[in-house]
């Protein structure tokens, strides 16, 4: 990267709008080479939520690059007709639907005994909901889908991981968890007034504390794990969730393919990007810009977690 596209990088970064939206990503990609051709031919790659926006998009990039792709939906029909547009674009292309409801412990652990081989996990299902809604489980959902769900399934196809020659595992996080402080306290979300936003974004900073301890957890399996977050992408989810939010940014934000970019890149470049940081636009970014906002309790908030996700 040049010098002065470095520095515009950041500037960009620090000032959201213009790192976020579309301009950042073109003006990044600038200076970006492209990825190897076959990059992961002979690969498998599991990639949650990937029936709309960003994972249909990371999964599609993906197949581009050769992998196996298995599509883990909650809706299989959206998933059917995401992996014919894959195959469609990429003729050829292994493309598999799997039912799985990440925030359900017992879906993830249905879906993992039928995967036999994994090579790049991408944990990219995420919801915003309205209201404080709890799962079968007794989780909020929002701590199910982004933290609990995606906690299980690594844990389960860690020994497939293992066995891999390069396992990759990409949680897809999101810019808004720069507002939150780690919620150790409160992981479900039952005090104070409930808001949708805040209880997205409290679980997406969970996500990227869970990086470096879920890094430590499988160092000596050779499992790299790695945040990002994708900057602000024309979605459904968006369009669904925020619709104030998509009317507002329409004109400027990003595609889901460009929102996918470093979730692919994450997956396939060479040499392997440094595990256990947190990443936008193939460039390594803190996670923390806002006072207040220093991880507190991560010994406390792992051990909550572990237990609710059963973990052994
Ligand atoms: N778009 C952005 O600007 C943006 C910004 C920051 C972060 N992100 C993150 O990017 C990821 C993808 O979001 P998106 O914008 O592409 O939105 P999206 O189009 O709504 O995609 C989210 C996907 O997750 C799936 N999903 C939700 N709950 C699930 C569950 N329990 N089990 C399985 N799948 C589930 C959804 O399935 P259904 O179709 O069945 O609901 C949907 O396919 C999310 O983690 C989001 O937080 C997006």
């Amino acid at each position: 990267m040049s010098e002065l596209i470095s520095v515009l990088d950041t500037v960009a970064d620090r000032l959201v709008v213009p790192g976020y939206s579309k301009w950042g990503y073109r003006l990044r990609r600038r200076s970006w080479s492209d990825l190897e051709p076959g990059a992961l031919h002979g690969t498998r790659a599991v990639v949650t939520g990937a029936g709309s926006g960003i994972g249909e998009a990371t999964a599609l990039g993906l197949a581009r690059l050769g992998a196996d792709v298995v599509l883990a939906v909650r809706d299989e029909r959206k998933g059917e007709a995401a992996r014919a547009g894959i195959v469609a674009a990429v003729p050829g292309a292994t493309v598999l639907v799997r039912h799985c409801d990440v925030s359900s412990l017992e879906s993830v652990r249905r879906f993992a005994a039928e995967i036999d081989r994994v090579d790049v996990l991408v944990h990219n299902a995420g919801v915003l909901p309205q209201e404080r809604t709890v799962t079968a489980e007794g989780h909020e959902l929002t701590f199910a889908t982004h933290v609990l769900g995606p906690l299980l399934m690594t844990d389960l196809l860690r020994p497939l991981l293992a066995a891999s020659a390069d396992p990759r595992v990409v949680l897809v996080s999101s810019g808004g968890m720069y507002t939150q402080r780690l919620r150790a306290d409160d992981p479900e979300y039952r005090e104070g007034t409930y808001k949708g936003a805040t209880a997205y974004a409290r679980t997406k900073r969970m996500q990227v504390t869970l990086v470096p301890l879920l890094t430590e957890r499988y160092a000596a399996d050779g499992i790299a794990v790695h945040g990002m977050h994708p900057g602000w992408a024309d979605t459904p989810g968006v369009a669904g969730s925020l619709p104030g939010f998509h009317r507002l940014t329409g004109a400027f934000l990003r595609t889901a393919e460009e929102g996918a970019d470093t979730v692919v890149w994450l997956a396939a470049t060479e040499p392997a990007p440094r595990a256990g940081r947190f990443w936008h636009d193939r460039r390594e970014r803190p996670t923390h810009l806002l006072p207040g906002t220093a991880e507190e309790d991560v010994a406390a908030f792992w051990r909550y977690c572990a237990a609710a996700a059963d973990l052994r």
